[in-house]
């Protein structure tokens, strides 16, 4: 192609003289003439008159024609110069169409003679056409799969033109995607084919136009254009996707079934059918299809039940989206549950002690686990019972606790705890549980049983009847059951001489005390022993009391006289000096009364004298002393008949008889001394004697007056008590001519001195202690005066 386009430029020329060549070899037969189409008319073919060789007014003479093959009228023959001219335009490609070479082919008739001649009229090809196709756009469809290196034919161009000037070939416009080849068809034509050098995506580009030039090989060169629209045909290349899947929600445990969860939008790039996407679930459990649906079309998830955070904290949802082609996309949807405090803490007991002994150390009453279902603060729980019980809470583990004893317990305190365990979670709103735990506190012994009064006095009167009930000990026991059930008992008495167990008995149930025998003051006036009370428990605890009996005294006892004995063999007489004063003391008469209280306070009496005027009885002290002065008249015997009352009721009384010798001359010399002679010595001793008696008068005044004190309060007291006692003294006032012998038979504290010094023996070194009885020497009667053992201040005549 190039090397022709080189020589072309001689290209006609050459032709041209090539042809003239021609025209001289066959010059009888053939003529060849050439002429380059749409050469204007008129114009000069060949010196047709000169190739003949003929003269140009031959050919007018001969009546030449000229005919061409297509009987068309083309050619002329100029008459004047014998040329041959073009009549009209010829256009090869009316003439051949893609003939190549184009020959028009005429006749030149001669007459005269008539002559033929042959002529042929090569028509030059020049290029006039462009190429051409047939649309200026084609559509071109191509599946987007298709590979890189398909080829696409195209329809081709026409150029009418032929040879150089005809098509060439095609090209294409620079693009991504093609490049455009020219090919020979089997019937020589040439024709574009688009060659693929990408793979097409209509999802990236669903359309391309490409410029298609045809071009030939004119110089200059023409071209033809069209349009070659390329369609990228889709195919099911690309299944669905999740928009921004894995997709995350939360939704509140508390949303009512049918409530929508979320949309899922899936996308599939491909059109029509193949872009469809409809939705569902995939692989989906029954759980999680019993929970959730899918709208097909929409992609929207809604409930189809209720939730619960405490079953399902999250669900996984796998979703597929399916388009028309069959391809699908996977999703996943990770769908949580929001917790809604909707559940109340529990309170689980897993063990428990409903009773403890008391006074135990710590003690675990129960252990309980407590929880929430809910999470989150809406599971947290806080666990109280109130703060006045004295039980204390103990975390132990986890959510485990124990109930146990703050410190140990007291049953009489209190026997009962009833115990309310408050859970409480920390949601909103706060749901709380209670429990309420009761806890008996079970009896120890701990308690021993006591005594309503840490002593008792029982007063008995004696001479009581036997078996008497004297008095009730009670002790009570704040323990309950067989450990208050109380059982007394007379505790062993330390004292040898008391025969208890002969004394008292008491009833073991209800402590009553009874006295088993008559009891005799003037023998025991006072008493005490221990009572027990001991509980049933184990250990058994007891307790013991003090009792004391007080025996009250009874006028059971008459006065006894003491001086002067009565039941003497020979009666005892006193001395009365006949120059005695008024006042003189005679004697004392001295009794006791085994009594106490009013019952032992002595009254004297006077009953009988005979002389009735000589003598006064004190009646307190039973004193018998002088009225008057005696005289020679008076006789010299006296007989006294004394009465000596106690004060009791009923009253008892005692007589006394005393007799009275009324002596001349009485004198302290007149005493009978044991040993006549007196020694130095003795005088010494005399002297001792004196001192002795000085000191021991004074003693004995010092103690006289404090015993006279003591007597005197002693009284006020007894009196209090004696009217406290129930027994009436009448204003608690001791009556002043009574003599209050106190009970054991106590004189006046001198004379009962006395008698204890003199006991015994008739003699001794203490004959002074008597000195307010006369001690003399009977001169008168002569009689032998002799110291009678009965009579110990007096003297017996015998
Ligand atoms: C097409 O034909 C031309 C001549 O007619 C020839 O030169 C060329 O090589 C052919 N091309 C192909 C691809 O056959
Ligand atoms: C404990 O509760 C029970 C039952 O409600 C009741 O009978 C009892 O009296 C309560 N005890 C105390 C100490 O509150
Ligand atoms: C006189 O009575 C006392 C006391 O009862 C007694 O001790 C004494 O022996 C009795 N004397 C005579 C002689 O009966």
């Amino acid at each position: 192609m190039e090397r022709l386009e080189r020589i072309h430029p001689n290209r006609q020329v050459m032709a041209f003289t090539f042809m003239l060549v021609l025209v001289q070899v066959c010059s009888k037969k053939i003529t060849q003439y050439s002429i380059l189409e749409e050469t204007e008319s008129g114009s000069f073919v060949a010196h047709l008159a000169k190739d003949l060789d003929l003269r140009p007014g031959d050919l007018t003479a001969r009546s030449a024609r000229v005919v061409c093959d297509d009987y068309k009228q083309r050619l002329v023959l100029d008459p004047e110069t014998g040329d041959l001219l073009l009549r009209e335009k010829l256009d090869r490609e009316e003439l051949c169409a893609s003939l190549e070479p184009c020959v028009l082919h005429f006749q030149v008739s001669l007459e005269k003679p008539v002559q033929f001649l042959q002529g042929e009229l090569l028509i030059q090809d020049i290029n006039d056409h462009s190429p051409e196709f047939p649309d200026t756009e084609m559509l071109l469809k191509i599946p987007e799969n298709s590979q890189p290196g398909s080829r696409f034919p195209l329809k081709l161009a026409q150029d009418l033109d032929v040879g150089s000037n005809g098509l060439q070939h095609y090209t294409v416009n620079s693009n991504s995607h093609f490049h455009v080849v020219t090919r020979n068809n089997s019937g020589g034509k040439k024709y574009p084919e688009l060659v693929q050098d990408r793979a097409l995506d209509r999802e990236e580009q669903a359309e391309l136009s490409l410029t298609l030039t045809a071009l030939d090989g004119g110089d200059p060169p023409r071209s033809g254009t069209a349009m070659v629209r390329i369609l990228i045909l889709d195919i099911n290349d690309n299944a669905p996707e999740f928009v921004n899947t894995p997709y995350e929600v939360q939704v509140l445990e508390s949303s009512p079934p049918d409530s929508p969860v979320l949309t899922v939008l899936a996308q599939d790039a491909d059109a029509g059918i193949f872009g469809r996407v409809s939705y569902g679930l995939f692989q989906a459990s029954d759980e999680i299809q019993q929970t959730f649906s899918i709208n097909e079309v929409t992609g929207e998830i809604r409930l189809r039940k209720g939730l619960d955070f405490e079953k399902v904290k999250s669900y996984h949802v796998e979703i597929e989206a399916t388009d028309g082609g069959g391809l699908s996309g996977k999703g996943a949807v990770l769908i949580e549950v929001v917790d809604v405090n909707d559940n109340a803490p529990e309170l689980t007991i897993s063990s428990l002690t409903s009773s403890v002994p008391e006074n135990a150390p710590e003690t675990i009453i129960s252990i309980f686990r407590v929880g929430d279902r809910d999470s989150g603060e809406n599971g947290k729980v806080v666990c109280s019972i109130p703060e006045t019980l004295p039980f204390i809470l103990k975390s132990t583990f986890k959510n485990f606790y124990s109930l146990v004893t703050e410190s140990p317990l007291d049953r009489e305190t209190r026997a009962e705890y009833n115990i309310t365990i408050t859970v409480t979670d920390l949601g909103t709103p706060r749901l709380t549980t209670q429990h309420t735990i009761t806890v008996q506190v079970s009896d120890v012994n701990d308690n021993a049983p006591a005594f309503t009064e840490t002593s008792y006095t029982l007063f008995v009167q004696e001479n009581n009847s036997p078996a008497l009930h004297i008095g009730t000990i009670s002790a009570t026991d704040s323990d309950s059951g067989s450990n208050a059930r109380i059982t007394y008992s007379l505790l062993p008495t330390h004292d040898p001489q008391l025969a208890l167990s002969s004394l008292i008995s008491i009833n073991a149930d209800n402590g009553q005390l009874f006295a088993l025998r008559a009891l005799d003051y003037e023998t025991l006036q006072i008493f005490e022993f221990h009572v027990g009370a001991t509980d049933q428990g184990s250990p058994a605890l007891s307790s013991q009391a003090l009792v004391h009996v007080l025996v009250l005294d009874a006028n059971d006892n008459a006065p006894f006289v003491l001086y002067p004995l009565q039941n003497a063999s020979a009666p005892c007489t006193e001395l009365l000096p006949r120059v005695a004063e008024p006042g003189y003391l005679v004697t004392k008469v001295v009794a006791v009364d085994r009594d106490s209280g009013q019952n032992s306070w002595l009254s004297f009496q006077l009953l009988k004298a005979t002389e009735p005027g000589l003598f006064n009885v004190w009646a307190h002290n039973g004193e018998v002393r002088t009225a008057r002065l005696l005289s020679e008249r008076d006789a010299p015997k006296h007989r006294l008949l004394l009465l000596v009352k106690d004060n009791g009721d009923p009253q008892r009384s005692a007589s006394v008889t005393l007799h009275v010798l009324v002596v001349d001359g009485f004198s302290q010399s007149y005493l009978p001394l044991p040993d006549v002679a007196r020694d130095p010595a003795q005088e010494e001793e005399d002297e001792l004697t004196l001192y002795l008696v000085i000191a021991l008068a004074s003693v004995s005044s010092l103690f006289l007056l404090s015993v006279l004190l003591f007597v005197g309060v002693r009284l006020y007291r007894r009196a209090r008590e004696t009217s406290l006692a129930g027994c009436s003294v009448p204003d608690g006032h001791f009556p002043g001519h009574l003599v209050d012998v106190n009970g054991e038979g106590t004189l006046s504290q001198n004379y009962q001195y006395e008698v204890y010094l003199r006991g015994g023996s008739g003699t001794g070194e203490f004959n002074f202690l008597k000195p307010m009885i006369p001690n003399l020497l009977l001169q008168e009667s002569g009689k032998e005066i002799k110291e009678s053992p009965h009579c110990r201040n007096s003297f017996v005549f015998s």
